[in-house]
């Protein structure tokens, strides 16, 4: 057994707070006080549903992963957040269409106290959007003011305890990282200039950040995965994680991948395409905000098939990625995968996948349990990138010096090893000591 990490008590409220509160922030939202009503399942969460193995297989102890460690209960989450649009969250949650009228009526009164604050938006950053619950900011320096407000005013208006954000919005344009991202004094000189190189997001993360409020990003976007905003969440001892929620088709992707390299088997091609109807598809038919997800969802087979450990097997693969906005589909979302493959003495074979998915429905048991763990890490002392929330994400943030972990398994072995340690339990690494005696 290690010593069991000092984790101050989950007391009081927890405040979400989202800046973007379209189909997949309503769907937490509606979902959380669903099962609160007792009207739904956590179905998907790993912190309301997991288990978590202790010990020896023998010893047949098994917890749910929320009585093993102390997470905020779901009775004491406070939802907020910001949007372009004034919609309450179940007008919003009415126009994404994700979840049926006659489910969401049943909480209405819950629905309708959520309502977003102006939001800090500009439309160079995202094409397709315009709305009119917008901040008439003066300048980029400003919003950052003005959201340390607007966060400070909710914590105090709902007597939260402790905050999370979670970044639940569209997806900006493509960003690479510029030089004024490297320290916290240029990033700031940068906002301050009203630098081109400082997108809407990157406004919140640095005044949540401020606050002393953990940052999770949820979308491909640029904004806490630079240096600046590393160093600053480091300095004020607050948790970061980031970036895509992992859902749809590159959760199939991550849970195939690994399969096919644990055989050696060789893949030749993987072409992925979409259609989907929702606002998000909407955003994503811009050509600079679709490169902005394009990158996160490459990567993922780069690092689970490495090209230069296993050269015959990964060495040529084509990979593409396409999404195509087609509204009749709205939120419910069509990924199809044509994978090439090939085996013993190079013999081609093929595998299909059609995933008739719901977006949001994937995401939201995301949201909860990133919010629930990065809690948890915040009041253990933690700080930083949280690379053993990798699992949840698309595009995993690591630290400079080290290459994300895409593979789904290893990554929920990383979680759970992490809960284990922090409740000073012997970590698994199911190696046998049977083989040894
Ligand atoms: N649904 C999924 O499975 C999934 C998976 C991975 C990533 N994502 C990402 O999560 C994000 C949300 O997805 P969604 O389906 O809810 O999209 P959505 O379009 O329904 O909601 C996004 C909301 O963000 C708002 N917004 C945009 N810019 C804003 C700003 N600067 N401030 C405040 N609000 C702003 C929009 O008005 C919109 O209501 C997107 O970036 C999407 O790419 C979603």
């Amino acid at each position: 057994m290690n010593q069991p990490t000092n984790i101050a008590p989950a007391s009081g409220k927890l405040g979400v707070l989202m800046p973007g509160m379209g189909a997949v922030a309503t769907t937490v939202i509606a979902g959380v006080e669903a099962i609160k009503a007792g009207i739904g399942a956590p179905i998907g969460s790993l912190t309301q549903m997991g288990t978590i193995r202790l010990g020896k297989r023998t010893d047949g102890r098994s917890p749910l992963i929320k009585d093993f460690v102390p997470l905020a209960g779901l009775d004491d989450l406070v939802f907020g957040g910001w949007d372009v649009f004034p919609d309450d969250a179940y007008e919003s949650a009415i126009h994404a269409g994700v979840l049926p009228k006659d489910q969401l009526d049943q909480i209405k009164d819950k629905l309708q106290t959520v309502k977003p604050m102006p939001a800090v938006f500009d439309r160079n950053y995202v094409k397709r959007l315009e709305g009119s619950n917008v901040k008439s900011m003066k300048s980029k320096w400003d919003a950052v003011l003005e959201v340390r407000d607007d966060i400070k005013r909710f914590k105090a208006d709902n007597g939260c305890e402790r905050l999370v954000m979670i970044w639940c919005g569209s997806t900006e344009i493509y960003m690479a990282p510029h030089e004024v991202h490297n320290t916290i004094e240029s990033l700031e000189k940068a906002i301050k200039e009203n630098h081109q190189a400082i997108p809407p997001s990157m406004i919140y993360a640095y005044a949540a950040l401020q606050e002393c409020v953990p940052f999770l990003n949820g979308a491909p976007n640029l904004t806490v995965d630079v240096p600046a905003m590393v160093e600053l969440a480091k300095q004020q001892g607050v948790c970061l994680g980031g970036k895509d929620f992992k859902t749809g088709q590159t959760l199939m992707k991550t849970l195939l991948a690994p399969g096919l390299k644990a055989r050696m088997l060789g893949v030749r091609g993987w072409f992925s395409t979409n259609i989907l109807g929702n606002r998000d598809g909407e955003v994503l038919d811009d050509p600079e905000s679709f490169k902005t997800k394009e990158v996160s969802k490459l990567d993922v087979l780069e690092y689970i098939l490495p090209p230069e450990l296993y050269p015959e097997l990964y060495g040529d693969i084509y990979h593409k990625v396409r999404i195509n906005y087609y509204p009749p589909r709205g939120d419910e979302k069509e990924g199809w995968d044509n994978i090439d493959i090939f085996g013993w003495l190079g013999m081609p074979m093929q595998i299909k996948i059609d995933f008739l998915c719901r977006d949001s429905i994937l995401a939201a048991p995301l949201v909860l349990d990133l919010v629930l763990f990065t809690d948890l890490a915040q009041r253990s002392g933690m700080s930083g990138i949280q690379e053993w929330l990798s699992f949840y994400f698309k595009s995993p943030m690591t630290s400079p010096d080290l290459y994300p972990e895409h593979d789904l398994f290893i990554q929920l072995m990383k979680l759970k090893n992490t809960l284990r340690f922090l409740q000073g339990e012997d970590l698994i690494t199911h190696l046998g000591q049977e083989y040894y005696d």
